[in-house]
């Protein structure tokens, strides 16, 4: 199996970015943890982060026929992308939303997720462990398909 992991706009600036609220923890150890984890798994993982809609757009429907899941934290295109929403509905890979702050309690303009309706599930609240949780669940899918 291969999971994608898709990263959003100011996310590459987490460890620095308002720790009070994303905490300490860097992209680039999320990412090593989710790398270990995978391939302790036995699943093939890949990273990608940008600041750009279009280049998520794009990284979407490149992993049409490429991977089996998808792991994404779209940050604040989350709350009004229909470019991004459109193209998780357009190639029909199932999608897990993560976000390491619970947006249901903060601002009301973070409450709504247009990503929402065209994604498998949502993991919000757990900080970093939002990404650990999907990706468990990415295996336990992956390894119920095997059977
Ligand atoms: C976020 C929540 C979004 O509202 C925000 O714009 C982000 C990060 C999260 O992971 O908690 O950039 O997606």
């Amino acid at each position: 199996g291969k999971v994608l992991v898709l990263h959003g706009p100011n996310l590459n600036l987490l460890g620095t970015r308002e720790p009070e609220i994303y905490g300490c923890t860097t992209l680039s150890d999320i990412n090593r943890m989710m790398a270990e984890r995978a391939q302790a798994a036995g699943v093939a993982i890949d990273f990608f982060q940008s600041n750009h809609e279009g280049a998520l757009v794009d990284a979407i429907q490149e992993a049409r026929g490429r991977y089996d899941f998808i792991i994404f934290n779209a940050a604040a295109y989350t709350h009004y992308s229909i470019a991004l929403r459109d193209a998780i509905a357009a190639v029909q890979i199932p999608v897990i939303e993560v976000h390491i702050s619970n947006i249901h309690k903060r601002e009301a303009f973070r409450h709504t997720s247009v990503l929402a309706p065209v994604v498998l599930g949502q993991i919000c609240g757990l900080g970093t462990d939002s990404y650990m949780a999907a990706l468990e669940a990415v295996i336990r899918k992956l390894a119920a398909k095997e059977e």
